[in-house]
């Protein structure tokens, strides 16, 4: 039987290719996003792909309103009966003192990447549950376990989304619902362009991935399924480092990002 995937944050970076991905593979995919003619452009790509690949369905949506994601859910629904993967992945990213920073911003951060995980994972799991079982990606950040002075918030809001999978796998293990939390580290996507507050003033001198390797990623923890992903070697020094010596790590994320 063909699986289905939801994937939110489909019109750009790792959800996009990710998409891109799952379908090359024969896998149905609901993307969702605000940008409408980014998911045509990511429809466009999936119907140029060598057949056979799977289909793709776009919902224009907010994950912030509990109501589009309970929308994504029912168009897989509708068009395949099922869902089996829910890729939790929109997301945005900001900079700033914690006190100085516009309100709005960490609004808009809080929001989306927390409400909007909260809300994807809600409207997915009943329909999971109704397909027998299935697997949530949480795409976190090697940042939800930093020491992180000017990204305090960011950094925060990802530890939100590490925390919520370690109890929700338990949640749901009886369901047959797997929950995979992926930290993943800095990647060449429009993350940093549009990254709210005073990131876009601050070069990141750290090492940047492809959104295809995140993708890939994403495609081998559904084949081999693990509680926790980090896909690079140094990913995983800067999580052991702020595990080791926090306020060394925090001494020089404050140099960086200041
Ligand atoms: N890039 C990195 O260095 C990095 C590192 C660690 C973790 N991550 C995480 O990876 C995830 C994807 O980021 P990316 O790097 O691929 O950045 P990106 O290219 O900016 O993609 C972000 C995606 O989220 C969507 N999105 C944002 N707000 C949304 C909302 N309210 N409702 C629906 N969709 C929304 C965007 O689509 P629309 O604007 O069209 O809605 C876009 O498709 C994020 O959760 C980010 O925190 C990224």
């Amino acid at each position: 039987m063909t699986k289905v995937a939801l994937i939110t944050g489909a019109s750009s970076g790792i959800g996009y290719a990710t998409a891109l991905l799952l379908a090359r593979h024969g896998w149905h995919v609901v993307g969702m996003a605000r940008r409408a003619e980014r998911l045509d452009a990511l429809a466009a790509a999936i119907d140029a792909l060598p057949t056979p690949h799977g289909n793709f369905a776009p919902v224009v949506g907010d994950v912030t309103r509990a109501e589009d994601t309970k929308q994504a859910a029912a168009v897989a629904e509708a068009g395949w009966g099922r869902l089996d993967v829910l890729v939790a992945n929109a997301g945005v990213g900001q900079r700033g003192a914690v006190v100085e920073a516009a309100w709005q911003d960490l609004e808009t951060l809080l929001r989306t990447n927390i409400d909007g995980v909260l809300h994807s994972v809600r409207a997915s799991v009943p329909l999971m549950r109704r397909s027998g079982g299935g697997h949530i990606i949480m795409i976190s950040s090697v940042a939800a376990s930093l020491v992180s002075p000017y990204a305090a918030t960011y950094a925060a809001s990802k530890a939100f989304v590490s925390s919520i999978a370690s109890s929700l796998r338990l949640e749901l293990r009886e369901d047959n619902i797997r929950v995979t939390d992926m930290l993943v580290g800095r990647t060449e996507t429009e993350f940093n362009e549009k990254r709210l507050g005073e990131g876009k003033r601050t070069k990141s001198n750290l090492p940047a991935m492809s959104a295809d390797k995140v993708a890939q990623g994403v495609l081998n923890a559904l084949n081999r399924p693990r509680d926790t992903v980090i896909l690079r070697p140094f990913d995983r020094l800067i999580v052991l480092g702020n595990r080791l010596v926090p306020a060394l790590m925090g001494y020089l994320a404050k140099k960086q990002y200041q």
